[in-house]
C-alpha cells in the first residue's frame, strides 16, 4: 500500500453529560423504546445543556492534543467539521482557536454534514503533504439538538450531540505507541439528492427576517427511507472503491468504523461487505447519530477500548446530507 506523510498521532472525543433515553421521548412524542430500538438500534443519546459546538469540540481537541503529545502552540491548522457551528461568523474553528489560546494560524470550518470528518481528514492529508512541519487539528463537533424539531418523531429520536478530534502531522513523531498512517481517502458528493435531507431555514435561500418565528424548515427534515437506501449503497460502493484501488479486500481490514446513524444501515453494510462482527465497530446504541462527530467518536472509543493495535488496518466510512459520502484508510 502506498505511504503518505500524514500521521494520525492523537484522537479524542467528548459527549455532554446529560443523557436522554428512549423512554424520555415517550412523554414528548408518540413513540416507544421498542420502536426506536428495533428501527434504529439507538437506546440513548447525549444532549447538550447549553454547550455550543466549540465547547464540545474543545474537550475533544484537548484530549487529541494530549494523545499526540502536542501543545496548541505547535498546531499549524485548525479544521472544524460541523453543520451546527456556534455562529455563522466567527466560524467555529476561530472560536475553538481562541479557546485553545492559539493565534495566527489557519482556522476554517468544513460542512459536509455526517461525512465531515472524512472530508476533514482529506484536507488535513493535503496540508500534511505540503509541509512535513504541519500539525493539523481536525475537530468534528455537532450540537444537533439545536437543529432538531423535538415534535418530529421521525427525526428527533435519531440524533445526539458530541465531538471527536484527531491530530495529523506531516512527519512521524518518534516513540509514538499507536500512530496511524492515513494512506488514502475517497470522497464523493451528489447534489441532485440534496432535498432528501435538509436544514434550510436561516440560509440565504431561506432567510429569517427580524422578529419572524422559525418554521419546520429551520430543523432537520429527512425522507428517512430514501436516505437509508442511499446510505447503504453509497457506503458500500465507496468502501469497495478505496479497498480495490489499494489492492485490498474487506477481509484485510482489522476494523471497519462506519458512520453511526442506524444499526440497520450498519448491519446492511456489514452484510454486503461480508464483514465479521468482530471487525466492525458499533456504538450507535449509546450516542445516536452525532453526524460529523460519529466517526471520530467511534475511532477514539475504539482506541480507548484497545480495539485498534499497532499493525491494524482501519477503514472509516460515512454518509451524509448533500449528499456526501467518503471512506478513509488508516494503517496503524
Ligand atoms: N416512533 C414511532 N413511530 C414512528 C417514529 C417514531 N419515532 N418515526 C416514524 N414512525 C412511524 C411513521 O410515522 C410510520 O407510520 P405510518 O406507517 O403510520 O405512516 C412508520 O413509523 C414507519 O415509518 P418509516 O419512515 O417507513 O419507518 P422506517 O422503518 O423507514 O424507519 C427511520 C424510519 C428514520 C428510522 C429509517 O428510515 C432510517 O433510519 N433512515 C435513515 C435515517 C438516517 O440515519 N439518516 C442519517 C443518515 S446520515
Amino acid at each position: 500500500m502506498k505511504q503518505n506523510n500524514s500521521f494520525l498521532t492523537g484522537c479524542g472525543f467528548h459527549l455532554p453529560e446529560k443523557v436522554m433515553t428512549n423512554h424520555d421521548f415517550e412523554s414528548l412524542v408518540d413513540t416507544s423504546d421498542e420502536w426506536i430500538t428495533t428501527r434504529t438500534g439507538i437506546k440513548q443519546r447525549h444532549i447538550s445543556t447549553g454547550q455550543a459546538c466549540s465547547d464540545l469540540g474543545y474537550q475533544a481537541a484537548v484530549q487529541a492534543l494530549h494523545e499526540a503529545g502536542l501543545t496548541p502552540q505547535q498546531l499549524t491548522h485548525v479544521l472544524m467539521t460541523t453543520f451546527t457551528p456556534d455562529t455563522h461568523i466567527p466560524n467555529a474553528a476561530c472560536v475553538l482557536l481562541e479557546k485553545l489560546g492559539q493565534r495566527n494560524i489557519a482556522a476554517m470550518d468544513i460542512n459536509t454534514a455526517c461525512t465531515g470528518f472524512i472530508y476533514g481528514l482529506e484536507v488535513a492529508r493535503g496540508l500534511c503533504a505540503l509541509s512535513e512541519d504541519a500539525n493539523v487539528l481536525v475537530v468534528a463537533s455537532e450540537v444537533l439538538t439545536s437543529r432538531v424539531n423535538i415534535k418530529d418523531r421521525s427525526t428527533s429520536v435519531l440524533f445526539g450531540d458530541g465531538a471527536g478530534a484527531a491530530v495529523l502531522s506531516g512527519s512521524r513523531p518518534p516513540g509514538h505507541e499507536l500512530c496511524g498512517n492515513l494512506t488514502d481517502v475517497c470522497l464523493k458528493a451528489d447534489g441532485s439528492l440534496g432535498e432528501l435531507l435538509t436544514v434550510k431555514g436561516g440560509g440565504s435561500a431561506y432567510p429569517l427576517r427580524l422578529g419572524q418565528m422559525v418554521s419546520e424548515n429551520f430543523f432537520i427534515q429527512m425522507e428517512g427511507r430514501e436516505v437509508f437506501k442511499h446510505a447503504v449503497r453509497s457506503m458500500f460502493n465507496v468502501s469497495m472503491e478505496i479497498l480495490e484501488r489499494n489492492n485490498l479486500r474487506p477481509e484485510d481490514v482489522n476494523l471497519v468504523i462506519p458512520h453511526q446513524a442506524n444499526i440497520r444501515i450498519i448491519d446492511a453494510l456489514a452484510k454486503k461487505m461480508n464483514l465479521d462482527p468482530d471487525n466492525l465497530f458499533v456504538n450507535v446504541q449509546k450516542y445516536g447519530n452525532t453526524s460529523a462527530a460519529s466517526v471520530p467518536i467511534a475511532l477514539g472509543e475504539a482506541i480507548q477500548l484497545k480495539r485498534i493495535k499497532a499493525g491494524d488496518l482501519v477503514l472509516m466510512v460515512a454518509f451524509g446530507g448533500g449528499f456526501t459520502w467518503g471512506s478513509a484508510l488508516v494503517q496503524y
